[in-house]
């Protein structure tokens, strides 16, 4: 059944999720519906992006995760891939002014060493320009693989000794330790799948799936995500 959206159009400011990740799919089914090639589907979806990240930083939002590039899109054309990647390379870095001017800091999800040279040192490069941001952080997850990150944390562990391991320490071997578990998990483009997306971190995450493709999107979409996110009742397993 499908819920009314909130009349008020606003979230609560107060009862915020504290981390959100965002499967942005749906772009080359967007350009077929046009007639267009799957890349101008790819460039819309990028300025969705931009739109989405700018209202989450207008909210508050302390934390959001993108997944732009999982580890199984390489098996997609190289003519596609090549596209993808020409994207990252043009936009990680030159939108510096736009980080700046909404106090976002940037993070990097996935397995560099499986990228471009160029790109894997654009992507650091970002991330030690807008280290000093305080605002949102924007979690970049590209070259990405749930299962994939989960056996380099295991490697990372041996490095360190092999020291106790438990479930509640597990996370320091994680890409990104310092960041919390998912709270909401958004998937546009209809399809109700997590595709290897942040496994660990979304284990008691809300799931929201959107029918709308993701260069439909708009700031008022994860708005209304999160006020569907704000009517839920979390239980981690208790009773309420
Ligand atoms: C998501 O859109 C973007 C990436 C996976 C890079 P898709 O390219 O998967 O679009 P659809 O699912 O084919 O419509
Ligand atoms: C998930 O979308 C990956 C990204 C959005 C980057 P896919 O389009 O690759 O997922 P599947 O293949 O439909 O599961
Ligand atoms: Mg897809």
């Amino acid at each position: 059944m499908k819920k009314k959206s909130d009349a008020t159009g606003k979230e609560n400011a107060q009862r915020l999720p504290r981390h959100v990740g965002i499967i942005m799919d749906g772009n080359g089914r967007w350009a077929r519906k046009r007639g267009k090639p799957r890349s101008l589907g790819h460039k819309e979806g990028l300025e969705a992006a931009k739109r989405v990240v700018k209202t989450a930083a207008d909210i508050g939002l302390r934390y959001l995760s993108v997944f732009a590039f999982s580890t199984e899109n390489w098996s997609r054309t190289e003519k596609e891939v090549s596209y993808l990647m020409f994207l990252v390379k043009k936009h990680l870095r030159a939108e510096y002014e736009f980080y700046k001017a909404n106090n976002i800091r940037l993070v990097y999800s996935g397995d560099l060493t499986g990228l471009r040279r160029d790109i894997a040192a654009d992507i650091r490069a970002a991330t030690e320009e807008t280290a000093h941001f305080q605002g949102l952080t924007l979690n970049i997850v590209l070259n990405y693989g749930g299962r994939d990150e989960i056996v380099r944390a295991v490697k990372r562990w041996r490095k360190a000794g092999q020291p106790p391991l438990t479930e509640r320490n597990f996370y320091r071997y994680l890409d990104q330790p310092t960041m919390p578990d998912l709270d909401l998990l958004i998937r546009s483009g209809g399809e109700k799948r997590i595709s290897n997306f942040l496994l660990w971190q979304s284990s008691y995450a809300e799931l929201y799936f959107s029918d709308k493709l993701w260069p439909d999107w708009q700031g008022d979409d994860l708005r209304e995500a999160i006020r569907d996110f704000q009517k839920r009742e979390r239980r981690f397993g208790r009773v309420s």
